[in-house]
């Protein structure tokens, strides 16, 4: 290894730090400087630097800029996801549209998007039409499965298959993409390529697993998002396709009539999770967490590097999955 998960942070934080926003106008610019200031895991820049050092780059450096990109374009995806799911925090903080409005989200996200794009231009020449395949094909991807989480809240016959396919999109392609990338800058072959985005993707199913449960059991001052608010918005989540299939009659309809209203916020955020403790739902999502976990390892032992050199990614892994932030 040529460096250390903590050089990585600091790497990705004083590159995030030294981005030149200009100041004006305010309007546009200040929501950008505040959601990057609210901090956030980084995780996924730091998958495409963890992913570069893991086969053979000449200098980590050379692979910051795609990192930045990797979570400016995640940055970007928050900001309209908050105006989606109308969700009033973010990171323990008010999002970007109940604290300016939605036109300014739209337009700050989409200059969070640019800003991205700005990034890629500083890959390595030689690598980058092979970057730039797979970032495009991931970010379509992100828009396809946030149109599909959007179209779910509005149907009763979401199954357990299709809200897996759509978490790939909107979130677990962005893991393996970032790792991707990561590889490509780090010279890896084809295959490995491969295997270590298909662990990205894995985790990255796990990932929101844990994401889907932290929103009902989470400690919302850790967590920083609302409470329940996937229940509130009809989130067709693990958790509640779980339910249906496991609940009775009687419990189905209640569950049902809960989605049919937007009424008594609370009471609703209540019973529904009672239905889940009562159906055991939480072991229930633990348990298919832990099996795409180990699905992520079998793809991380494909790879053709040395155990010991895999280690960091295993608990990166492990770290993300337990998280309760
Ligand atoms: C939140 O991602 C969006 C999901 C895909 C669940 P993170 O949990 O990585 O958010 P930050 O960047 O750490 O705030
Ligand atoms: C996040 O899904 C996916 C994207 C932002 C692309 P969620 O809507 O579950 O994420 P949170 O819970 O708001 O962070
Ligand atoms: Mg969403
Ligand atoms: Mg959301
Ligand atoms: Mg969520």
């Amino acid at each position: 290894m040529t460096g250390d998960t903590s050089t990585w942070q600091q790497y990705i934080n004083r590159g995030l730090a030294e981005l030149d926003i200009p100041s004006v106008p305010a309007m546009l610019y200040e929501p950008i400087r505040y959601m990057l200031t609210l901090g956030g895991k980084r995780i996924r820049p730091l998958l495409t630097l963890m992913a570069a050092d893991l086969f053979s780059i000449p200098d980590i450096r050379q692979a910051v800029p795609a990192a930045l990109a990797v979570e400016l374009f995640h940055n970007f995806s928050l900001v309209h996801d908050d105006i989606m799911d109308q969700a009033p925090l973010r990171r323990g903080k008010q999002t970007v549209h109940e604290k300016w409005n939605a036109n300014v989200a739209i337009l700050s996200g989409d200059n969070l998007l640019i800003m991205a794009y700005q990034q890629l231009a500083k890959c390595p020449a030689d690598k980058l039409p092979a970057i730039l395949e797979t970032f495009n094909t991931v970010a379509t991807q992100v828009c396809e499965g946030q149109q599909l989480d959007m179209d779910f809240e509005a149907s009763s016959t979401v199954s357990i298959a299709d809200y897996l396919h759509m978490i790939q999109l909107k979130t677990s392609v962005l893991l393996g993409g970032a790792l991707k990338i990561g590889a490509i800058l780090g010279n890896a072959s084809e295959p490995d390529a491969e295997h270590i985005y298909d662990f990205g993707v894995n985790v990255g199913i796990a990932f929101q697993l844990q994401d889907d449960l932290l929103d009902v059991y989470g400690d919302p001052e850790q967590f920083g998002k609302q409470r329940g608010g996937d229940i509130l918005a009809n989130k067709k989540t693990y958790l509640l396709l779980s339910a249906l299939d496991a609940a009775d009659v009687e419990t189905r309809s209640i569950l049902h009539k809960w989605m049919e209203t937007h009424d008594q916020p609370e009471k609703k955020i209540n019973e529904i999770t009672a239905a889940y403790n009562d159906l055991g739902i939480r072991q229930t999502t633990e348990s298919a967490k832990q099996s795409y976990a180990t699905q992520a390892y079998t793809a991380l032992d494909k790879i053709s590097c040395g155990k010991n050199r895999k280690i960091p990614l295993q608990t990166m892994a492990q770290y993300l999955l337990d998280r309760s932030t």
